[in-house]
């Protein structure tokens, strides 16, 4: 090796080590989230640690993501499939009088503004709690009173207000004197027949729902790809190239 190459090598160094430092000390779980990887990054990181569109928070050994509509526990992150599983910081398991802090809905909300960077995964079904004046006798109703007997809901049935659940419903079905207190989502897989009480419903929301960011891995993966997709063997694929060469 020449001197002057190895003079050069010397001062290299020091740099490409704080690198590899730096790149290891990306944090890559926090809870039960054990896969923290790009495009996600941990509030704290090194600026070199994902993207910060993506930015996670680690709050108490619990992952969390903030976002226009609210924010979420991070339950989940599928980099198979590009899903991200979230649920309301409000929702408490085993808690069914626990409500969410903030309507989430992708039935009845534009995806692009309320979950951005996130696209709605299969859409989620809405799960809408209605609040009634008097009590509805309907399939589609189902009784959630039992779980607001509590002390915060102690004067409940003095007001004579009836709280009730509906699964996939439509809004423009909500009876008159009953009133939308929440919207929330659960995963679209579901089969909402078989949802019989508020208890099971209560579960799958504190489960959490899908959120995509299939187009975020269509970029970091394909240059002027109009939009991409995932194949039977689960592999990202171009769907068809925008013509334009970056
Ligand atoms: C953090 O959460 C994980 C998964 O739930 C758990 O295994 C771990 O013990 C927790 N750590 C602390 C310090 O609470
Ligand atoms: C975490 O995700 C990365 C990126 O997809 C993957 O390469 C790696 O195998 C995953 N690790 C675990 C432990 O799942
Ligand atoms: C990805 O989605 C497919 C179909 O939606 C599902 O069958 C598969 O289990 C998912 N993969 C993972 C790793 O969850
Ligand atoms: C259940 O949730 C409600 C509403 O958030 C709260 O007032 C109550 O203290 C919780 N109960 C328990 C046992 O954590
Ligand atoms: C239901 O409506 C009544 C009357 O407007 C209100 O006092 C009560 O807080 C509502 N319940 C919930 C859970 O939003
Ligand atoms: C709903 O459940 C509450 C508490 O279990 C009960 O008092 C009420 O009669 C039920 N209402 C209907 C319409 O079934
Ligand atoms: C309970 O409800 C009754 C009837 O609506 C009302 O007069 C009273 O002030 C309420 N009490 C509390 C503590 O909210
Ligand atoms: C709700 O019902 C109305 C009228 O029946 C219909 O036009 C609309 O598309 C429905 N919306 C949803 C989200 O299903």
């Amino acid at each position: 090796m020449h001197k002057d190459q190895f003079l050069l090598l010397l001062l290299l160094l020091p740099w490409s080590f704080s690198i590899a430092v730096e790149n290891n000390r990306c944090t890559t779980s926090c809870g039960e989230v054990v896969n923290i990887s790009s495009p996600f990054r941990l509030r704290g990181d090194p600026k070199i640690c994902g993207d910060p569109n993506y930015e996670l928070a680690c709050i108490n050994n619990r992952t969390t993501i903030d976002l226009h509509s609210g924010k979420y526990y991070v339950r989940y992150i599928d980099y198979t499939n590009y899903t991200i599983r979230v649920a309301d910081v409000r929702l408490r398991k085993g808690n069914c009088s626990s409500l969410p802090l903030h309507s989430s809905s992708c039935s009845y909300s534009n995806d692009q503004d309320n979950f951005h960077p996130f696209r709605c995964h299969n859409y989620g079904l809405t799960i809408l709690i209605v609040n009634c004046t008097k009590a509805v006798d309907s399939q589609l109703y189902i009784n959630a009173s039992s779980c607001f007997n509590g002390a915060a809901f102690s004067n409940f049935s003095s007001t004579r207000r009836r709280l009730y659940a509906m699964v996939d419903a439509n809004v423009s079905s909500v009876e008159t004197g009953c009133t939308i207190e929440h919207m929330a989502m659960i995963p679209w897989w579901v089969d909402g027949n078989h949802l019989r009480s508020y208890a099971q419903i209560h579960e799958q929301m504190v489960y959490g729902f899908e959120l995509s960011w299939l187009e975020k891995a269509c970029k970091m993966y394909f240059k002027g790809c109009a939009w991409c997709d995932i194949n039977a063997e689960h592999q990202i694929y171009c769907g068809a190239n925008t013509g334009k060469d970056f």
